[in-house]
């Protein structure tokens, strides 16, 4: 019997499968757990679940101990994993792809149509008691009928957003260093494009790419003033891809139409320019979350722990795609 430690609360399910093998120290508070607690608490552990809220580098390896095989995250995104600090101790890393794509590029989606035809506004209205009114011009928004919506990174979450797109009428041009298989490409009429291209021509610009050293910043002052007056920028991948500074100038200046923005810079926080603009839509890190697919990723990563603590190859191992 094997110790896997939990570094935070995740659904039944998923702790369920890891108690009906192994010996589990699961983290229980409704608070978040600090550095110096799960610092402590992953002591001795020969597998660690983590959420995308610990940081996984050389101390975090070293408090666990030698002994540690796994680290699996609770999430698809694995920036906050030092991959390499692993493989340099023989610890595998894995991830939870594949279970939250739908749910996530709902969000993405729900951010789009918020941001263009201003629900987020509105809804703000009604809820201040500003007096309203229907009207001919009243809060008019972007149809997104016929209007391009550039991904940038077209792995299976970008994907499934251009799937929705397609589904109302625009059409999708990407960038992306890989190429998609062909089958999910299939009936999207998607059309590879440079991200010069992407940005210039797009009417929604829409981020799928995982955060990287390479992706830090990928939308900067350069890159915002880019894109069309009319356009839209939604983020629903990770906070640093976006110079949120750079972002916030760019709204107030009216180089851009607005954004719909669910990932921070330096999460929680939030820019507090952001917070002042009718044109931005703001939610608290929702991508995945519903009941059905936060159990599907604890599941997933409790099965990537079982395979790892039996010697068989982990399930979803962490990779570009
Ligand atoms: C992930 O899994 O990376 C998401 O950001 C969680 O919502």
């Amino acid at each position: 019997m094997a110790l896997v430690v939990v570094t935070n609360r995740i659904p039944d399910s998923g702790l369920a499968a890891l108690r009906a093998e192994h010996e589990v120290r699961a983290w229980e508070s409704e608070e978040c757990i600090s550095r110096a607690e799960c610092l402590d608490l992953v002591r001795g552990a020969d597998a660690v679940l983590t959420l995308l809220t610990e940081r996984v580098d050389d101390d975090f390896l070293a408090a666990a101990g030698p002994q540690l095989k796994l680290v699996a995250n609770v999430a698809v995104g694995f920036n906050n994993i030092d991959v390499a600090a692993c493989e340099r101790r023989g610890v595998t890393a894995t991830n939870t792809p594949k279970v939250l794509t739908e749910t996530t590029a709902d969000t993405a989606f729900g951010l789009m149509l918020m941001v263009t035809r201003r629900f987020g506004e509105g809804e703000r209205i009604i809820r201040s008691g500003t007096p309203w009114q229907w009207g001919m011009f009243y809060l008019l928004g972007m149809g997104l009928q016929d209007k391009t919506i550039g991904i940038v990174g077209m792995g299976q979450i970008g994907v499934a957003m251009a799937r929705r797109a397609k589904a109302f009428g625009m059409s999708i041009v990407y960038a992306d260093d890989y190429d998609p298989p062909a089958e999910a490409l299939a009936g999207l009429d998607a059309r590879k494009v440079s991200l010069d291209e992407l940005f210039a021509t797009a009417d929604v610009v829409s981020l799928h790419c995982p955060y990287l050293p390479s992706t830090h910043h990928l939308v900067d002052a350069a890159r915002l003033a880019q894109m069309k007056r009319t356009a839209y920028l939604v983020n629903s991948a990770r906070g640093p891809i976006v110079d949120e500074q750079a972002l916030v100038a760019a709204l107030q200046a009216g180089e851009i139409a607005g954004a719909g923005l669910d990932v921070f810079e330096n999460e929680p926080a939030v820019h507090p320019g952001l917070l002042e603009l009718e044109n931005v839509v703001l939610l608290p890190h929702l991508g995945s979350a519903t009941t059905e697919t936060r159990a599907a990723m604890a599941d997933l990563a409790a099965a990537n722990a079982l395979a790892v603590l039996r010697g068989d190859p982990p399930i979803t191992p962490v990779t570009r795609r």
